[in-house]
């Protein structure tokens, strides 16, 4: 257990961005599905669930609602921020006037009259910060927001988060092949903010057994996703919320909360370059710029 603000809960949650159809558009395949596991996630002791209103956008919130309402002792962590168009399409929208109907939808699909965390999803390039938080200030002046949290942020935007409103939580992408965010989670160690870790099994990447981290989920007997899971948790700020449409891989995450590593473990991946995943990772940034080239041309 840990704090989000004044609200205790297990440090290992479910994201739910996965229960959507393809490109984070549309409803999943089987939305029966995607309610068991949401269920069977709660059963089995999530306690926080991290969704946003552009996941589908509005699927994920509706499924959530359709299985876990009325939340009883459950923690759902939704976001504002993002316009969708399509498949794969998001547009930055962090309007003051956009995120109080961005917060008001969230409200009515999930059944609350107080969202327990709203995170602004991103800070938007073309409206300050200042801005942004100012209209979640006073949606939780309103009671409609209990806590409010930032997403995707440096240290220095999450400095100005804090002048305008009291953030508890911070969510970015941090796992064993992405830490770029160990500053923001040193800082969050440091004031009491919980750091919900996105992605922390690299998108799929460490749940499959390479290397180091292969070597060191043989000794504890555990699998390569525990000890992923594992490797972020150590830090007593972090909350991870892998996502997962199955509930096998759900069980097997959730073998994480036991599994603690040695200082030998921890090197032993420290050791690790993962040169597979940075191997991917570049051919799908060439991609990218290859596709903004092409796009460039076709103008
Ligand atoms: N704030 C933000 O900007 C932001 C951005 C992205 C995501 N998020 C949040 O973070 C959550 C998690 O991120 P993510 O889903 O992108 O990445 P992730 O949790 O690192 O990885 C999810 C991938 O791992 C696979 N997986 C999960 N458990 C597994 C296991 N035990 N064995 C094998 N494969 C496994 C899943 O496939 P299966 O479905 O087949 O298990 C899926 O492909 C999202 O649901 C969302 O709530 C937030």
């Amino acid at each position: 257990m840990s704090r989000i603000g004044d609200l205790d809960v297990p440090r290992l949650g479910l994201g739910t961005m996965a229960l959507t159809g393809r490109g984070t558009w549309g409803d999943p395949a089987d939305p029966a599905a995607a309610r068991a596991l949401l269920r069977r996630a709660a059963e089995l002791g999530v306690r926080l669930f991290d969704t946003a209103d552009s996941y589908g956008p509005e699927t994920a919130e509706r499924l959530v609602r359709e299985a876990l309402h009325p939340y009883d002792g459950l923690l759902v962590a939704t976001k504002g921020g993002f316009r969708r168009h399509g498949p794969h399409e998001w547009e930055a929208d962090c309007r003051a006037e956009s995120l109080r109907a961005a917060c008001e939808g969230s409200l009515r699909r999930l059944g609350l009259e107080r969202i327990d965390l709203y995170q602004l999803h991103l800070v938007d390039p073309r409206v300050p910060v200042e801005e942004s938080l100012g209209a979640l200030v006073e949606l939780q002046r309103e009671g409609k927001i209990r806590h409010i949290g930032v997403c995707n942020v440096d240290e220095g935007q999450l400095e100005r988060a804090n002048v305008v409103a009291p953030i508890v939580s911070v969510q970015n992408r941090y796992s064993l092949v992405q830490q770029g965010s160990r500053s923001v989670l040193d800082r969050c160690e440091r004031d009491g903010v919980a750091f919900i870790a996105w992605a922390p099994l690299g998108k799929g990447f460490l749940a499959a057994p390479s290397g180091a981290l292969a070597s060191v989920a043989e000794r504890h007997g555990a699998t390569p996703a525990q000890v992923s899971l594992a490797w972020v948790l150590r830090s007593p700020a972090v909350f991870a919320i892998p996502g997962t449409v199955s509930s096998t891989h759900l069980e097997e995450n959730l073998g994480a909360r036991g599994l603690e590593l040695m200082d030998e473990d921890v090197a032993e991946l420290a050791s690790e370059g993962f040169p597979a995943y940075r191997a991917r990772r570049f051919a799908r940034m060439a991609r990218a710029r290859a596709g903004r080239v092409k796009a460039r041309l076709r103008r």
